[in-house]
C-alpha cells in the first residue's frame, strides 16, 4: 500500500513535531516500541532514528504498516513482529478524539495492526494536534472498516442496517480501483451520525469485517 506521502505532505507540521520529539524522548535503549502509522508517527519514527544513530541506542520497532517498515529499514532500527515480542510502549495518531478519549483511526489504511499493537501494549501514546478535538466522534471523518473483499457488499449491507447513513468503499489515490490495504484487504468508510459505545464490538460481530478504526474505552495516554 504505498498510496500515502506521509514524508512530505505534513498537515499541521510544526505542532506534530513537536509532539513528535516529545515522545521520542521517552525512548530508552534496550525497549521495545510499537510503531504507528500516518504523518504525526512518521516525523515520530524520524526523531526516534535520530536518537538510534546519535545516541546508538538499541531500539526495536514494531511497525504497523509497510510504509513503517521501510522507514525502519531506512533509519536502521531493528524491527520485531508482535508474534516474537511485547511492547514496552506504543505510539500512534489518531484522526478524531473526543471527550471520553475515544478515537477515530485508520485515515492512513493501517488501522488492523495499528488496534492489534495497542491491544499487545500496556502503555499507548496517542499524539493529537489541535485539529484532532472533536465534539462528536464521527464529526469530520467516517469510521474506516477493513474488509474481506469479496464480503464488502454484504457488509455495507450489514453497516446500514446499524445505522451508517452513508457508506462507501474507499478509492484508491493511485489508481481508477478500490485501495488495497497492506493486508490484501478493503477499507469500507461508514458514516454515522451517533456511534453508540457498543459499536466497535457490533461491528466486528459482522462476517467479513476484520476490524475498525473505532478506539471506543481504551486505556490511553493523550499528548497534545
Ligand atoms: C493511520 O492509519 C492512522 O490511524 C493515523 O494514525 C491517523 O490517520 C492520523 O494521521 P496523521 O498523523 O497523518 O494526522
Amino acid at each position: 500500500m504505498e498510496e500515502f506521502d506521509w514524508k512530505n505532505q505534513v498537515e499541521n507540521k510544526e505542532e506534530k513535531l513537536k509532539l513528535a520529539q516529545r515522545v521520542a524522548k521517552r525512548a530508552k535503549d534496550g525497549e521495545i516500541i510499537g510503531f504507528g502509522s500516518g504523518t504525526t508517527s512518521y516525523l515520530t519514527a524520524m526523531e526516534i532514528g535520530k536518537r538510534v544513530k546519535e545516541e546508538g541506542l538499541d531500539i526495536k520497532a514494531i511497525p504497523t504498516s509497510n510504509m513503517i517498515e521501510k522507514l525502519c529499514k531506512e533509519l536502521k532500527i531493528q524491527m520485531v513482529s508482535l508474534e516474537e515480542a511485547k511492547p514496552d510502549w506504543c505510539f500512534d495518531g489518531a484522526d478524531e478524539i473526543d471527550a471520553h478519549n475515544w478515537l477515530i483511526k485508520g485515515m492512513g489504511a493501517a488501522l488492523l495492526r495499528e488496534k492489534r499493537n495497542m491491544q499487545h501494549s500496556d502503555e499507548n501514546y496517542i499524539l493529537v494536534d489541535s485539529t484532532k478535538f472533536v465534539q462528536r466522534l464521527g464529526e469530520k471523518h467516517p469510521i474506516p472498516i477493513e474488509c474481506e473483499k469479496e464480503k464488502i457488499l454484504q457488509i455495507q449491507e450489514e453497516v446500514k442496517k446499524l445505522g451508517a447513513n452513508k457508506t462507501e468503499i474507499r478509492k484508491s489515490n493511485r489508481n481508477e480501483g478500490y485501495l488495497i490495504t497492506d493486508n490484501g484487504n478493503y477499507i469500507l468508510h461508514a458514516w454515522f451520525d451517533k456511534i453508540e459505545s457498543n459499536l466497535e464490538e457490533t461491528l466486528l460481530q459482522i462476517d467479513g469485517i476484520l476490524e475498525s478504526g473505532l478506539f471506543i474505552g481504551y486505556d490511553i495516554i493523550v499528548i497534545k
